[in-house]
């Protein structure tokens, strides 16, 4: 089967590779679309050290069924399907208690790191465990199934927050993550969402998905504009979706006494903790990791039109034209978003 192999760093080719088969209780899916992840490309250079070559990456894919292994109950040939991208146990503390993302056995499908190598969707077929595959409802399109990894991230953190409806809520960083957070955001029923950037095309995307205001401005005078817009309050929830120390700083200080914040960006390692504001204002500090049972949320939200994903995607081109996309998105090269590559033409 035709594949888009990093076969070392900074190198993509197309290669030839035995189609794998599907070993009890795992399906093999053809795949239609797969999207190119941030963490994909922090791989890519071996930056990450999650992508140690030969690896095929790639977790936010769509398809059909092809053939089921033994055991596999509820699917054939030819269902349209996606998965999530976290494999678990099902068997351990963190699984039994319905927190499969914290699984100690967690595998990322696409993923190599030392523990594991674990092909993923940039070819044409991919094998996945049942435990992971979802049904797509036909209203959903390949192209948006590929966004669902992400939507589920972004539900998985305005899930934790415990936003409750009515609250007014700011969103730092309208990337991928931070536009979908916005949405999901307003989908819990938040009354009113603020989303900041220093990326002013990134602020218009944000308009176009449903943002009450976007905000050109960081720091101090970021704190300022959100301070005159909330009475001088603050936010009830903001959610970090950058991961760095000036920006983790600016959430802090955006939200209101006894607020949550809640961490998504992580490109930092560490940041310098306001400790003192966190403290004397009761602010409640929550990472969110990954996502935990939102799928079938994600696919209801997007199939409903409620979350809109078509403006966030960039392309969606055939895989021959991974090598090109990888190194456009490894520049940095601007307005780019998602880019989802399709072994079905070219
Ligand atoms: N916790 C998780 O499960 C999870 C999952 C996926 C991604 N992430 C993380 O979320 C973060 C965002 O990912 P993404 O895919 O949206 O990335 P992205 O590159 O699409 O978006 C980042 C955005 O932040 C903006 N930005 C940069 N500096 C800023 C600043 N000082 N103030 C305001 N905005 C600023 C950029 O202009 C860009 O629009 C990353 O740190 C990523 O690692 C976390
Ligand atoms: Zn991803
Ligand atoms: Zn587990």
């Amino acid at each position: 089967m035709k594949s888009l192999l990093l076969s070392s760093y900074n190198h993509l080719e197309i290669a030839d590779m035995p189609v794998p088969s599907a070993r009890p209780g795992e399906v093999l899916v053809r795949v239609e679309a797969c999207g190119i992840c941030g963490s994909d490309v922090h791989g890519y250079d071996g930056s990450s050290g999650r992508r140690i070559p030969p690896i095929v990456m790639g977790h936010e894919a769509a398809g059909t069924v092809a053939a089921i292994g033994t055991g596999v109950q509820g699917y054939a040939a030819g269902d349209r399907v996606t998965f999530d991208s976290t494999i678990y146990c099902g068997e351990c503390g963190y699984c039994r208690r319905g927190l499969i993302n914290l699984c100690e056995d967690r595998q990322v499908v696409g993923v190599s790191c030392g523990d594991y190598r674990r092909h993923g969707a940039f070819a044409e077929y991919v094998v996945i465990p049942q435990r992971i595959l979802y049904r797509l409802p036909d209203s959903l399109s390949f192209a948006e199934a590929a966004m669902l990894e992400a939507t589920s991230v972004a539900l998985h953190a305005v899930r934790i927050s415990e936003a409750k409806g009515g609250e007014t809520a700011l969103v730092i960083g309208a990337g991928m993550i931070g536009l979908l957070t916005l949405q999901a955001a307003r989908a819990a029923g938040c009354e009113r969402v603020l989303i900041t950037d220093v990326d002013a095309t990134r602020l218009s995307l944000a308009k176009q998905v449903g943002a009450d205001e976007v905000l050109h401005a960081s720091g101090s005078e970021l704190t300022a504009e959100v301070l005159t817009l909330t009475s001088r309050c603050g936010v009830d929830l903001a959610y970090e979706a950058v991961g760095g120390s000036e920006t983790v700083a600016a959430a802090i200080d955006c939200t209101r006494k006894g607020g949550t914040v809640t961490l998504i960006g992580n490109i930092a390692p560490e940041v310098t903790l306001p400790l003192q504001k966190v403290v004397t204002r009761q602010i409640r500090l929550q990472g969110s990791c990954a996502s935990a049972g939102e799928y079938p949320q994600a696919i209801e939200l997007i199939a409903s039109g409620r979350i809109k994903v078509g403006p966030l995607i960039t392309a969606v081109a055939p895989l021959e034209e991974g090598p090109r996309w990888f190194e456009r998105l490894h520049a940095r090269e601007p307005n780019l978003m998602k880019v989802i590559l399709t072994p079905r033409v070219g």
